[in-house]
C-alpha cells in the first residue's frame, strides 16, 4: 500500500526510546525508500535549537546503526525539525503550524505522562481529522493494573477514537511472531494437530541475560509480570492459541485474540501459588564477571519486592485447548538470552522401536538469539537395527536483507498505512490485566525467591509444572 505524505511528531524526542529505537528505524526506512514524503518533528522540554537536535541524533545514529551512511543521513536530516515545549495545550498547539495534514503522534514518554499528553493534544485540537488523518501511538505499559488501565482508556478516549489509537507491543512487529500465524494458517497439516488431542503443553519463554540497564525508576515499579508477561508474552500466547480467522484484517485478528484471553481460566486469589512463581536475581557470574544482585543495583530501594522473574500457568477453557497447560515465563540476568514458543506434542501410543524413550515431538518458534522454526522429530538411526534418533528439521528465517531490520520499522509503516493488525485493541489489554490481576494482588505481600545471576531462574518455578512436564533449558537443544 502506498504511504500518504505525513508528519511524525515525536513527544519525548530527546529521550532514550527515540535515540535507541525510533530514529534507527526511521533511518532504515529512509534508506529503503519506504517513506517518500515524510517529515518528522521532535518535541521535548529541552531548550534545544533544531541544529542541536540534529547533532544529538547524528551522534546517536552513528552509535546505533551499523555502517552509518552520510548520504542517508543527508536525505533524512533535511526532513527533521524540533520544537521545545511542555505537555500543555498552549505549547502543543504550536505544532499545528508544522503540520500539513496527516500526522502521527508518537508518545515516546514515560508512561505516567500518557494521560496528560493524550488529553492535551486533544485540547489543542490536534486530534481533529479535518484535512487528513490524525493518529496516536502509545507503547506499553497500558496502565499498571486493571483499574489504572480502565482509567487510561477513559483519558485516551476523551478526544481520540479507537481507530486513531495505535497501541504498540513491539513483539507483534517481530518476524517470528508473525510467522506463528503464517506457519499455522498457510500449512494444511497444522490445523488437524493444533489442539488438545495432540498437544501436551506449550512453553513460552523470554529469558534475558540483561539486568536493569539503569532503568530502575521504571522497572522497580513494573517488575517482570508487568514488563513482559502482561503484554509481550500474553500476545504471543493469544496468537498461538487463536482460532483460524476467515479474513486477514485487524478486526478479525484482534477479535479472535480477545476470545482466547476471555476463555482463560481465572486464577483464584487464594491459589496464586499454584499458578504463578516470582523470583529476583541475586549476585552471580555472567560471562566470567561478578555482577551485583537486584537489591544492590543503583537506585533500587531496600524495601523493594519487585520480581525480575515471573512464570505463570494458564488454561484455556474452550474446546480446542481443554486441559493443555500454557506455561509463560520471563526473567532477567538468566543464563542465556533466548525467546521461544515451544509446543510439545503427545507421545505416540506405542513404542515400536528401540532408541529414544520419550517420543514426543517439539515444534519450536525461536525469536532469539536467532529466528527460526524447528521441528524435533524422530527418524531411523542409520545402521542394521530399527532404532530411533531425534532429528531437527529447521528453517532459518533471517535472510541477509532482513538482518538490518527491527520491529519498529514494521510498526511505523503499519501505523502510517492505518493498519491496526499489529496493534492492540483496548479489550485485549483489559483481558490481560484481568488474568494477571490476582497475581499482582498476591504479590503485594512477601518476597520473590532469589536466584543467582547467570542461573536458570528460581527453583520454585518447577512447582508450576503438571506431572511429566519440565521446563526446557538451553541445553535441551
Ligand atoms: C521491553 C522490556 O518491552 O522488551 C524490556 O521493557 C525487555 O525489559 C525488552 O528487555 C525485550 O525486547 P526484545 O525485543 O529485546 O526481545
Amino acid at each position: 500500500m502506498p504511504i500518504e505524505p505525513f508528519t511524525l511528531v515525536i513527544l519525548g524526542a530527546t529521550g532514550d526510546l527515540t535515540r535507541r529505537l525510533l530514529f534507527p528505524a526511521i533511518y532504515r526506512l529512509i534508506k529503503k525508500e519506504r517513506l517518500p514524503e515524510f517529515k518528522v518533528v521532535g518535541f521535548a522540554r529541552e531548550d534545544w535549537t533544531p541544529e542541536q537536535f540534529l547533532k544529538h541524533l547524528e551522534k546517536n545514529l552513528k552509535e546505533f546503526v551499523p555502517n552509518f551512511s552520510k548520504d542517508v543521513w543527508d536525505e533524512l536530516k533535511g526532513r527533521i525539525d524540533y520544537l521545545q515545549g511542555d505537555l500543555t495545550p498552549e505549547h502543543l498547539k504550536q505544532l499545528e503550524e508544522k503540520l500539513d495534514g496527516n500526522a502521527l503522534f508518537y508518545l515516546a514518554l514515560p508512561p505516567q505522562f500518557f494521560d496528560e499528553a493524550a488529553i492535551s493534544l486533544g485540547a489543542a485540537g490536534l486530534h481533529r481529522e479535518k484535512n487528513g488523518w490524525r493518529r496516536l501511538i502509545i507503547e506499553k505499559p497500558f496502565g499498571w493494573d486493571l483499574s489504572s488501565a480502565q482509567q487510561l482508556r477513559k483519558h485516551l478516549h476523551k478526544h481520540w477514537k479507537e481507530h486513531q489509537l495505535f497501541r504498540i507491543d513491539h513483539f507483534l512487529g517481530k518476524e517470528t511472531v508473525q510467522n506463528l500465524m503464517v506457519f499455522r494458517f498457510a500449512n494444511r497439516f497444522m490445523e488437524p494437530i493444533w489442539n488438545s488431542a495432540n498437544i501436551a503443553q506449550v512453553q513460552i519463554t523470554a529469558a534475558e541475560t540483561l539486568g536493569l540497564e539503569g532503568r530502575y525508576k521504571y522497572y522497580d515499579q513494573a517488575g517482570a509480570l508487568r514488563d513482559m508477561l502482561q503484554n509481550h508474552l500474553m500476545q504471543i500466547f493469544a496468537l498461538t492459541a487463536i482460532e483460524p480467522v476467515s479474513r486477514w484484517n485487524a478486526d478479525n485478528l484482534r477479535q479472535h485474540k480477545v476470545e482466547v484471553l476471555q476463555s482463560v481460566r481465572s486464577i483464584p486469589l487464594d491459589r496464586v501459588k499454584e499458578f504463578a512463581v516470582r523470583g529476583r536475581y541475586g549476585a552471580g557470574e555472567m560471562d566470567g564477571k561478578t555482577v551485583p544482585g537486584y537489591m544492590e543495583e543503583e537506585g533500587v530501594p531496600h524495601t523493594s519486592r519487585t520480581e525480575t522473574f515471573a512464570a505463570v500457568k494458564l488454561y484455556i477453557d474452550n474446546w480446542r485447548w481443554e486441559g493443555v497447560p500454557f506455561y509463560l515465563r520471563s526473567g532477567k540476568r538468566m543464563k542465556e538470552t533466548y525467546t521461544e514458543v515451544a509446543v510439545q506434542f503427545k507421545e505416540v501410543p506405542t513404542q515400536l522401536f528401540d532408541g529414544v524413550e520419550d517420543l514426543s515431538n517439539w515444534l519450536i518458534f525461536r525469536m532469539k538469539p536467532a529466528e527460526s522454526i524447528e521441528l524435533v522429530a524422530y527418524a531411523k538411526t542409520p545402521g542394521l537395527n530399527l532404532e530411533t534418533r531425534p532429528v531437527v528439521l529447521r528453517t532459518e528465517l533471517s535472510r541477509k536483507e532482513e538482518e538490518d531490520f527491527s520491529a519498529y520499522e514494521q510498526l511505523l509503516v503499519d501505523a502510517a498505512e492505518g493498519d491496526q493488525t499489529h496493534f492492540l485493541r483496548y479489550d485485549e489489554v483489559e483481558e490481560a490485566w484481568r488474568i494477571l490481576d490476582p497475581i499482582l494482588k498476591a504479590w503485594t505481600r512477601g518476597q520473590p525467591e532469589e536466584y543467582p545471576s547467570g542461573a536458570l531462574g528460581p527453583n520454585g518455578q518447577g512447582r508450576l509444572m503438571d506431572p511429566g512436564h519440565y521446563w526446557r533449558t538451553p541445553e535441551d537443544d
